[in-house]
């Protein structure tokens, strides 16, 4: 995580708000928030380094590098070779994905895929957001929710995910979004557009409270096991009342969600990452524990995957 905090304090010298909405109304207390030559390849690279050693992995043994990110800090070169070269990850492709909220899902999902190749043994998945560089902070409905940070994860050949499920409604698409690649406008001669995020919350909202019980369930279902095997939930950090009702739909009591939106915010392809490495780093992740992560936003994207925790504390 950056090591710049804002709290909700801070936040009041933005724009109209105060704690106790911005608590009521998300559980959100604070976020981090990087500096201007922080970028998200840095953050990636940090959260990399932490978990190719907790894995006991060296960068040469890495296949694959994909990194979730909706605010890659350059379009070209992609921020996963950027980290492919700090890491000296010399054997490793790299690939960004872009599926918002989501990605994080979606990049242990095409691991799973990719560790299917008999070729493929390591692969590293990062999430990685500086959403705080797209962020309007005159805007009171969005600069309040999110955060900056990035967590990773390294997937090794072994017996596969239990079950993993991902889709899109493309239609919501505009629920949240950013303008037009400022690209396009320079090439049409127009003023590049400011690209910061706008965002619909109601909508975004009531498809969240559906969509993440929902992909729960299927991805628990699809093996035959029941939702009462779960050890752990462990949701996209968007908003406390959205993990609230998910709770009460599934009939999975709050205590099996894991929870720290409050110190982060919501920090997009990154929030479960970070999750994951909080519960691993306070021993609250233990072997053999059934494990469902669930992830939704922009696209509109949503996905969850169903496993079980294999390494030993
Ligand atoms: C954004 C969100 C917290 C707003 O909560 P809400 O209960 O729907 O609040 P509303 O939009 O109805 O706004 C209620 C009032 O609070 C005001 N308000 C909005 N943001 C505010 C803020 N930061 N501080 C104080 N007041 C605020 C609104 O202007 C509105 O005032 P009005 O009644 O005078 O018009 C909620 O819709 C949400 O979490 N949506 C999902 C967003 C999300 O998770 N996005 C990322 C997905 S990955």
């Amino acid at each position: 995580m950056p090591r710049t905090i804002l709290t909700n304090q801070d936040m009041e010298r933005y724009v109209e708000t105060s704690d106790d909405w911005i608590v009521s109304r998300t559980g959100i207390r604070q976020r981090h928030i990087s500096d201007k030559d922080e970028n998200t390849g840095d953050l990636g690279y940090a959260a990399a380094l932490a978990a190719l050693e907790n894995a006991g992995i060296a960068p040469e043994d890495l296949d694959y590098i994909l990194v979730a990110t909706t605010t890659p800090h350059a379009l070209v070169p992609n921020t996963s070779s950027y980290i492919q070269a700090k890491l000296g990850a010399v054997n490793a492709a790299a690939l960004d994905i872009n599926a918002a909220c989501s990605g994080f899902i979606y990049g242990l999902e095409l691991a799973d895929v990719l560790l299917m190749r008999k070729t493929i043994k390591h692969v590293l998945v990062i999430g990685a957001e500086v959403l705080s560089k797209i962020t309007d902070f005159t805007d009171r409905s969005t600069c309040v929710l999110f955060g900056d940070g990035a967590g990773a994860a390294v997937l090794t050949k072994g017996e596969g995910l239990y079950a993993t499920l991902t889709g899109a409604d493309g239609a919501k698409g505009q629920c949240l979004h950013t303008s037009d690649f400022a690209v396009r406008n320079i090439i049409a001669g127009d003023e590049p557009s400011p690209h910061l995020i706008q965002m619909d919350g109601k909508e975004v909202y009531k498809f969240a409270v559906n969509i993440l019980p929902e992909s729960v369930k299927k991805v628990v279902e699809e093996k035959g096991h029941a939702l009462e095997d779960l050890d752990w939930v462990i949701p996209h950090q968007a908003n406390v009342r959205i993990i609230e009702a998910a709770s009460k739909r599934l009939g999975i009591p709050m205590e099996k969600f894991f929870v720290n939106i409050g110190s982060t915010g919501n920090t997009s392809a990154a929030s479960i990452a970070i999750a994951l490495d909080d519960m691993n780093k306070t021993g609250l992740l233990k072997k053999g524990q059934k494990l469902a992560m669930v992830g939704f936003g922009g696209g509109l994207t949503y996905g969850a995957v169903y496993l079980e925790w294999t390494k030993e504390a």
